[in-house]
């Protein structure tokens, strides 16, 4: 083997032990570099006669062309493994499962609230919706209980500071003062009519919502659901009420023989008064009346702040509890499990 051959292998030798591409650039400066060997072959030439030059330098052109192959082929094999180790390295296994996002549901009030509107809306009765924030006239006043009636105190709430008696300034303590709201824009509609001395069409409502007072304990929040009823026409009677509410527990309870006791009571925004009780004939609370509404016929002067003549328009209202309703449905024993948010609780309802 020539000088030139050895030389041409040494190198490839070099490269093939360069383990990175760092070591292989110090392996190059070796043979390629300023100074490296075929730089001192090819000064070496100087000394020769033009034809011996010419021949010498094909040669070490030859063996300078093989280094740099041998190199660029050592360089490629680098740059692959690099890319190949990357691969490994970051592999995706395509084939795992994918990670579920979890599946939500509705809470369980408020799958009693969208059953109670369903059921009232079957009946023919419209959902409204009122502010939580309520005035003074709204949640009392209006609903005959003016300031100092002792029914007030029964309701105490929290109330909303740089308020006055007609802007809003208390949490509403229950849903009725949506039997106000409501009537007077349903009154405001049917202006024309009423001053043309004609029958309105009759209000017929329901009003679900979040309401507040100061209390807590296992069947008291001091947020909690109330959902509100109330129908007014020119012959709209207490019989009315029993009907509607005994056909609404059945239908809600999913139970024909569920009985229903109007107990004499006393609200200040309806006369006569009941607290509406049911028993169950079957099951686990078979045989207790458990109270679920406050309710009786709207009092004449609700009809009158509704913008009504209490001598042409009558009707009842109700106010029922969700949050009772729905731990009756369940068979849930503390009212807090609704709102402490607990995963756990709320998804047995989906
Ligand atoms: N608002 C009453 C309460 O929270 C419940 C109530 C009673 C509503 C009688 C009514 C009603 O509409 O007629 O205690």
């Amino acid at each position: 083997m020539n000088e030139l051959d050895a030389l041409v292998d040494s190198a490839r030798q070099g490269f093939e032990q360069a383990a990175t591409p760092a070591d292989l650039e110090n392996a190059k400066a070796v043979f390629l570099g300023k100074s490296g060997r075929i730089t001192e072959l090819m000064k070496g030439l100087a000394s020769l006669s033009i034809d011996e030059k010419k021949a010498r330098g094909a040669v070490i052109n030859q063996a300078k062309q093989a280094i740099e192959a041998a190199l660029n082929a050592r360089r490629q094999a680098l740059a692959d493994a690099e890319l190949d180790a990357q691969l490994k390295a970051e592999a995706l296994d395509v084939t795992l499962a994918g990670r579920q996002p979890g599946q939500g549901g509705l809470h369980p009030v408020s799958l009693t609230l969208e059953r109670i509107e369903g059921i009232f809306g079957s009946m023919g009765f419209d959902v409204a919706q009122g502010p939580e924030i309520e005035s003074d006239w709204f949640n009392f006043t209006a609903l005959n209980t003016p300031e100092d009636h002792p029914a007030r105190s029964m309701h105490d709430t929290f109330y909303v500071e740089g308020g006055t008696a007609t802007a809003p300034n208390l949490l509403r303590t229950h849903t009725s003062p949506m039997q106000i709201r409501h009537a007077v824009q349903h009154v405001n509609a049917h202006r024309a009519l009423l001053d043309a001395g004609e029958t309105m069409p009759e209000i017929r409502v329901i009003a679900p919502g979040r309401t507040y007072r100061v209390d807590s304990d296992a069947t008291h929040s001091p947020m909690f659901h109330q959902c509100e009823g109330l129908w007014i026409g020119a012959n709209v009677s207490f019989k009315d009420l029993k009907v509607v509410f005994t056909d609404f527990c059945r239908t809600f309870f999913e139970s024909d023989d569920l009985v229903l006791r109007f107990r004499p009571s006393f609200f200040p925004f309806t006369e006569p008064s009941a607290e509406i009780d049911i028993q169950f004939q079957s099951g686990p609370l078979a045989g207790r009346w458990l109270e679920v509404a406050g309710s009786g016929q709207v009092h004449p002067n609700v009809v009158r702040n509704m913008g009504l003549d209490p001598e042409k328009y009558i009707g009842f209202a109700f106010g029922m509890g969700p949050d009772r309703l729905t731990m009756l449905r369940y068979g849930v024993n503390d009212l807090r499990l609704f709102f402490d948010g607990d995963i756990r609780f709320l998804s047995q309802f989906q």
